[in-house]
């Protein structure tokens, strides 16, 4: 009938109109909340009943560390954080940054804003912690304002978190940090942007058929994991999508080389996945060395061993993304202990406690090394959140403890004695529930591992890509970088790529 269409009509315009108005007042609140933190707790000496406010020290403000500041209640410790950058990074966009698909400041968080949302006051020092001391409790940290002796401080904690995260390795190859670009931090993607658009514009100078015009536009990438083979899929995207448009004629000498030491790609994911990775990029173009492993690096050319035989391959920007090594900072704590006997990594518990200071230290993240758990950020976020319960639980067996001390009688003594060890046998062993894995791997397709309750489900291709936007849409910091990064999304598709440096 008209008159039920008509009624129809009007309750869908009225259920959009409230939708958009909704929508409006959800955004408003989220921006005025980010802009407006609440007041602070301040940090001080003792708490209201007399009993003295621990100090909580926490290295790095990657994953693990910001994780676990976020789900902290810092008004229980004097939490001070140390970490030689001042932001958190979303790594899992990372290599989206250096060929423009999303600009750098979309993907930090500065710790300053971070920490000022906690309930309780925390501590910043634009600082690296140069060694721990697990006897005297302490933490020598280096200003980075200042490279002089004097900027070298000495902090004390009761409790410590490492949460340093780990570095590129090289494997000792020769040549690798002299020559090669790395991309672990927001320096490298902009130094891989540099090298990227000034080799485009010096091999457009040179006649093609000049050699070293195509030793410039020869873009190498060493690794064949998820860091590497994004990244390779990211540049070619911007050759095919963007460069084609502007300089059709050099975006076709241009030629993009992932090399990988073992015989596929990806080999954190289901078989099916990575055939379906390296099919596509064969169709895309991106050379695929597999099997090959680069044994010397010099300013023009790398050396691989595949099987027998040598090749030498000249390249004009190496990117190399191998893995991780630990940091300086975490090879100088294991030093000093001998239960530390892994290259690895800081050895760790089941409750995530260094192995020999299991009463004041906790290890998070890569710089950890314990079987089963991989140097993810899926990791190192729960182990962040986990952390953060047990800090709760510890700051009541610490209360038991001084009330045990104030009334040194049989019976109360016995019973927060009793109420201790509850406490504690409520400390349980962290868990890692496995989500499953993500990688963008060009031409606007993603491949997905997805776990569901106990089985793994695959899925590849546009559709998974949408849901990988989605996913780490989702997963960002604050409400400040999901709408950043999805308007470099929109600013993309519209005006393609930006080439400037
Ligand atoms: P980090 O996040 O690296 O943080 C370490 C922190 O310690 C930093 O703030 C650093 O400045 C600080 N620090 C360093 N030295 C010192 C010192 N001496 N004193 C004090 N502080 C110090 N994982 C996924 O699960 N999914 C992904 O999609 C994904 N994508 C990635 C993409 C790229 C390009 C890279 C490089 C990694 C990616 N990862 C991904 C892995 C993930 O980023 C790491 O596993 C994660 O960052 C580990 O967290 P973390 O806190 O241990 O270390
Ligand atoms: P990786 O350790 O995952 O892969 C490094 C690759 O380099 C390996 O496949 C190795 O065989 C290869 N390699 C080592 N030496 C070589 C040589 N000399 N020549 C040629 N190839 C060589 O390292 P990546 O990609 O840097 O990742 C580090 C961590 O971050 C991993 O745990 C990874 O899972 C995680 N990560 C996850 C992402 C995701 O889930 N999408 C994205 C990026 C990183």
């Amino acid at each position: 009938k008209p008159s039920m269409l008509k009624k129809i009509g009007k309750y869908t315009l009225y259920s959009a109109l409230g939708s958009v108005l909704a929508g409006t007042g959800y955004v408003s609140y989220k921006l005025y909340k980010e802009k407006n933190p609440s007041p602070q707790q301040p940090q001080s000496p003792i708490f209201d009943n007399g009993s003295p406010r621990k100090t909580l020290v926490i290295l790095g403000s990657g994953w693990g560390s910001i994780s676990l500041l976020k789900n902290l209640d810092t008004t229980l410790y004097n939490v001070v954080v140390v970490s030689p950058r001042n932001y958190f990074l979303f790594t899992p966009l990372l290599p989206s940054t250096p060929v423009g698909t999303i600009e750098l400041k979309s993907i930090v968080e500065p710790v300053r804003s971070i920490a000022r949302r906690a309930p309780g006051e925390v501590t910043y020092y634009e600082a690296e912690a140069l060694d721990v001391d697990p006897v005297e409790k302490t933490v020598k940290i280096r200003s980075l304002s200042s490279k002089e002796e004097d900027a070298v401080l000495n902090l004390n904690y009761d409790y410590l978190v490492v949460g340093v995260g780990a570095q590129p390795t090289t494997f000792g190859i020769p040549g690798v940090f002299e020559n090669a670009s790395f991309l672990k931090e927001i320096p490298d993607a902009q130094e891989i942007r540099v090298k990227v658009m000034n080799n485009i514009e010096k091999a457009a100078t040179l006649s093609p058929s000049d050699p070293e015009r195509k030793r410039l536009l020869n873009f190498v990438v060493v690794g064949g994991g998820p860091t590497g083979v994004e990244f390779a899929a990211e540049l070619q995207d911007y050759i095919d999508q963007d460069l084609s448009k502007w300089m059709p004629a050099l975006s076709k000498e241009l030629n993009v080389t992932l090399v990988e030491a073992l015989p596929n790609i990806l080999n954190m994911f289901d078989k099916s996945l990575i055939e379906y990775a390296e099919d596509l990029f064969r169709q895309e173009k991106i050379e695929l060395k597999t099997n090959t492993m680069v044994k010397n690096v010099t300013p023009t050319t790398i050396t691989a061993k595949c099987g027998d035989t040598t090749e030498d391959i000249p390249y004009g920007v190496l990117v190399w993304a191998t893995g991780n090594a630990p940091r300086e900072v975490s090879k100088s704590l294991m030093s000093r202990m001998e239960t530390q006997n892994s290259r690895r990594g800081l050895l760790i518990n089941d409750k995530l406690q260094l192995l020999g200071a299991e009463d004041s230290i906790w290890a998070i993240g890569d710089c950890t090394f314990y079987p089963g758990l991989f140097p993810t950020a899926q990791v190192a976020h729960q182990e962040g959140e986990y952390l953060a319960s047990v800090l709760k639980k510890q700051y009541k067996i610490d209360q038991y403890k001084w009330h045990m001390l104030q009334n040194p009688n049989v019976a109360e003594t016995n019973k927060y004695q009793t109420k201790v060890e509850k406490v504690q046998s409520n400390i349980k062993a962290f868990k890692y529930s496995h989500q499953g894995a993500l990688a963008y791997i060009g031409s606007e397709k993603a491949i997905a591992d997805l776990a569901v309750g106990e089985s793994m489900y695959q899925s590849a291709g546009s559709f998974t890509f949408l849901f990988w936007k989605s996913a780490y849409l989702a997963m960002c910091l604050s409400f400040r970088n999901r709408l950043l990064v999805a308007m470099d999304w929109c600013k993309v598709s519209f005006f393609g790529r930006d080439s400037s440096v």
